[in-house]
């Protein structure tokens, strides 16, 4: 072949060549549809909320775990868990990622590959592994105060178990998308399986703020205007619909819906979904129900004392007890406490929220320790603000 054809032949290849990555190389697109621009459009524009925002607990409250050493950054340790002397479940670390391998008998009966993460490790984490299109909870969790590998909330007490799914439930309040689909197994029953690439791990920008494509398209095509456009301010929206965006997540478990609550944007308001069921009673679960127990508090019905009044949605930086104890004399000057012993009174700038917002146990669930009957509780605070008597040390004693 002449050097002219062999030239032309290398060109159109070339060409081929470049059309073909450029092809790939277009971004993928939000699985949620032409609506969202995706998270990674938000930081041209808002690098300072971004940087802040990586770190924080709802970025990081589920994690796609695709490369072997994605679980570099939990820090979680091999380890065992008995459930009798004949019966464990081992915890290993190998090349391809972490592990949970059930162990009877000494003898290796199935291992799984832990492919997503909830929970951002304030207190515990949950595994799940992928099986088929339905994803699986892993039989131990992880809790990082103690250090310790323990058997998944509800899970049977005396065997493995590898046999529950994580159901979109989990999904609607630790992500921000899946695409969900029901299958009949037999004439009775259905099944959910996700649709695999449509998981959006973590809470992101959109997630909060709604569908933003149209004030990213608008503001690129005018960066002079400095006021947002096509985008919900959220102090202009009333009080209960602020306090329902966080809701959505922070109203329990048992809010259920028809479809799903991943298209709730701000404004919407929790009332209107299929099936909500608002919280009457006094003394609902800490876990998850922030929303109905500060809804019960006075600050709330009376001094409308609401989630951003004390919590800054973007940081995860941990606010000292301090602050928290000069959010509350903001709107509290002139407590006189007259009933608090001289050692009570002292605590009183540096801490309010131990004696009105306590620590409670979830009776929701709790943790089994291995080679025990034992549980470790799920603690919380309280969101139900109020006097809690039987927390005053030496009461006119
Ligand atoms: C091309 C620039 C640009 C991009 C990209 C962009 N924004 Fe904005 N955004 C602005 C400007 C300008 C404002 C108005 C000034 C401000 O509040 O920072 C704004 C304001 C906002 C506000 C406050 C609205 C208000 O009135 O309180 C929110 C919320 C917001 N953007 C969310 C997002 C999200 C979510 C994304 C990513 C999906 C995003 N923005 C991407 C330019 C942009
Ligand atoms: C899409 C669901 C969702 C929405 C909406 C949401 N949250 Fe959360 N939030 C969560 C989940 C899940 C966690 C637990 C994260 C973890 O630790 O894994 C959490 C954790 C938190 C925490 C504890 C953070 C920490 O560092 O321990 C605070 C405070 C909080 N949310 C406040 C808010 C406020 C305020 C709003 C409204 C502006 C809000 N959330 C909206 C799901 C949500
Ligand atoms: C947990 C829900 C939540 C998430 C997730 C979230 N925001 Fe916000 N954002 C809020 C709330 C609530 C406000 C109003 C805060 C206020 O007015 O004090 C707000 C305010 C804003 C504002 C206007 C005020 C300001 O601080 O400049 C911008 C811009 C913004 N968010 C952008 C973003 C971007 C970009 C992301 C993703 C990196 C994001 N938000 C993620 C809840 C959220
Ligand atoms: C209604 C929303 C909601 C649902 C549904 C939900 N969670 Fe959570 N989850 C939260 C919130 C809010 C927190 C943090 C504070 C709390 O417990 O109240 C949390 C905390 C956690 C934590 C501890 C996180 C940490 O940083 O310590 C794990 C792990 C977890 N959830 C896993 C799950 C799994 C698995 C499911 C499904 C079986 C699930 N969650 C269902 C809202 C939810
Ligand atoms: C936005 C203003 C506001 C904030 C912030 C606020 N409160 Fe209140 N709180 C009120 C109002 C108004 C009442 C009802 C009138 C009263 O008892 O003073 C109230 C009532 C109370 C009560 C009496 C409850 C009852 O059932 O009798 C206690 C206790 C209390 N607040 C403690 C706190 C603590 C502790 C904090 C901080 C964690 C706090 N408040 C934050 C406004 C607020
Ligand atoms: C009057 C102040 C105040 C208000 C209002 C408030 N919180 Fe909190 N919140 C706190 C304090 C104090 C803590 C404990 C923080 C700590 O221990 O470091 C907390 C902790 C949390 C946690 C972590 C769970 C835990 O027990 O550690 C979540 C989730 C949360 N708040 C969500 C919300 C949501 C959602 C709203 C609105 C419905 C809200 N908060 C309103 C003061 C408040
Ligand atoms: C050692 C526990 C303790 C601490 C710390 C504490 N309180 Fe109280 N608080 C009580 C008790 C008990 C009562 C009811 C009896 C009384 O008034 O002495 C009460 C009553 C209240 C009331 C309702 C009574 C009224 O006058 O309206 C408010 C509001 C209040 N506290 C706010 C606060 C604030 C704000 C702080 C932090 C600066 C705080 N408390 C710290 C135990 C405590």
């Amino acid at each position: 072949m002449g050097l002219r054809r062999f030239l032309i032949v290398f060109i159109i290849l070339a060409a081929f060549v470049i059309v073909i990555v450029q092809c790939t190389k277009v971004e993928k697109k939000d699985s949620r549809g032409p609506a969202y621009a995706g998270s990674s459009t938000c930081v041209k524009c808002h690098r300072n909320i971004e940087d802040s925002y990586l770190h924080n607990a709802h970025f990081n409250a589920s994690r796609i775990l695709s490369q072997p050493n994605s679980i570099d950054s939990l820090s979680v340790p091999d380890g065992e868990f008995l459930f009798n002397e004949n019966t464990k479940v081992g915890v290993e670390r190998r090349d391809s990622g972490l592990y949970q391998i059930a162990l009877v008998n000494g003898r290796d009966m199935k291992a799984e590959h832990t492919d997503v993460v909830f929970g951002a490790g304030k207190s515990a984490y949950t595994f799940a592994f992928w099986y088929g299109n339905k994803l699986m909870q892993m039989p131990l969790n992880y809790l990082t105060k103690e250090r310790q590998w323990v058997n998944s909330p509800g899970f049977p007490t005396d065997q493995i178990y590898f046999g529950r799914p994580i159901i979109a439930r989990c999904l609607e309040c630790h992500s921000s998308y899946v695409d969900k689909k029901l299958v009949q197994t037999d004439n009775f029953n259905m099944e959910e399986e996700f649709v695999k690439g449509s998981l959006i791990a973590g809470i992101d920008c959109e997630r909060c703020h709604g569908p933003a494509a149209k004030h990213v398209a608008f503001h690129e095509a005018n960066p002079k205007e400095k006021k947002a456009v096509y985008m919900v301010n959220y102090r202009s929206l009333a009080l209960s619909r602020r306090v329902d965006m966080c809701g959505v997540c922070h109203s329990g478990t048992a809010l259920q819906t028809l479809t799903s609550t991943f298209s709730f944007k701000p404004g919407d308001t929790l009332k209107t979904l299929p099936q909500y069921n608002a919280y009457t009673g006094e003394d609902a679960d800490v876990h998850g129900k922030q929303k109905q127990l500060l809804e019960a508090s006075a600050c709330y019905k009376i001094g409308k004392a609401e989630c951003i009044t004390c919590h800054d949605a973007h940081s995860g930086v941990k606010l000292s007890m301090e602050i928290y104890a000069q959010k509350c004399i903001s709107c509290h000057q002139e407590v006189k406490h007259e009933q608090l012993s001289a050692k009570d009174k002292a605590l009183l700038t540096k801490n309010c929220i131990d004696c009105h917002m306590p620590v409670k146990e979830s009776q929701a669930i709790g943790f089994q320790k291995s080679n025990s009957k034992e549980k470790i509780p799920y603690k919380l605070r309280t969101h139900r603000i109020a006097v809690y008597n039987e927390l005053i040390s030496k009461k006119l004693n």
